[in-house]
């Protein structure tokens, strides 16, 4: 990187360069400087809820913590990711966070990583006993780090069906009154975008299961292959406004077969190619 709005930046003691108001995160991922992260995902930035990425910047008056995927440069500037201090901070979020969701794998290979003791530093509550929950549930509220990830990904699409609800030891990621939502499409984008895989689904032959709904899951009429639910495909094309009203769907089509044929409608839906 080059020009007139380039940025000095001593990462660990070696010089870079970034662009005014690119992220440190940014600037440490193109160059290859490892920084640990949980909660960002480069389609859905702005989160900044885990804070595992933080690292220690100066711009001229002394040291100070940031948390790096949401902090952006605008001056010249040195970045330490890895000094003792910012190895120390992990290692609290980690147990904090091990603490909220001890079945994260993930979590679990950072935990070792950063050497964080097997003792809990932390307490956190969990539904009392005798109330029934779901296997999903269950998975659900002991791998889940609260990241936010996958709510931003179902407003994003523009379903909204599902969202983080309560406050403090209770806060957790649901449907509006844990309730199957009329307004889940099924696409499990979700789940996909979960970095604990905490949420949960079943997919047999043609049908997927996920927060409380069954979907029919649709077979490309050209190849066969099962590709999206109903409900999904009759959003992403109706968002793409490709159908209307009334109109019955013509031949469905798997992504591949689709793309072949003529634009694809996702990526005109979705605003990425998938
Ligand atoms: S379910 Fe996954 S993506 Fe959603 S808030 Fe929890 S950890 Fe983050
Ligand atoms: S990765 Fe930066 S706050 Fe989570």
């Amino acid at each position: 990187m080059s020009g007139n709005s380039a940025l000095k930046v001593k990462i660990n003691g070696k010089a870079y360069e970034a662009e005014k108001d690119e992220y440190i995160l940014e600037v440490c991922r193109r160059n290859c400087i490892p920084v640990p992260t949980l909660c960002h995902h480069d389609s859905l930035s702005g989160l900044g809820a885990c804070r595992l990425c933080v690292v220690e910047v100066n711009e001229g008056n002394g040291n100070k913590v940031v948390v790096s995927c949401v902090y952006p440069l605008n001056r010249d500037c040195e970045v330490f990711t890895d000094s003792e201090k910012i190895k120390g901070i992990r290692k609290t979020i980690l147990s904090m966070l091990r603490t909220r969701a001890p079945e994260g794998d993930l979590l679990a290979a950072l935990c070792q990583m950063y050497g964080v003791a097997e003792e809990k530093r932390f307490t956190v509550s969990r539904p009392e006993k005798g109330v029934t929950e779901s296997p999903a549930a269950k998975r659900l509220s002991a791998a889940c780090i609260l990241c936010g990830r996958c709510a931003l990904a179902c407003s994003s699409l523009g379903t909204g069906a599902i969202s983080t609800m309560g406050r403090g030891t209770i806060k957790k990621v649901s449907t509006p009154y844990d309730e199957a939502s009329a307004d889940c499409i099924g696409c499990g984008s979700c789940a996909e975008v979960c970095p604990t895989k905490a949420i949960e689904y079943r997919e047999t032959k043609g049908q997927r299961s996920i927060w409380g709904r069954d979907f029919k899951i649709l077979s490309c009429t050209a190849c066969g292959k099962d590709f999206a639910t109903e409900e999904e495909y009759t959003f992403a094309r109706k968002k793409a406004a490709r159908e209307t009203a009334g109109e019955t769907l013509p031949s469905v089509l798997c992504e591949t077969c689709r793309r072949r044929k003529s634009s694809d409608v996702f990526a005109a839906a979705f605003g990425e190619r998938i």
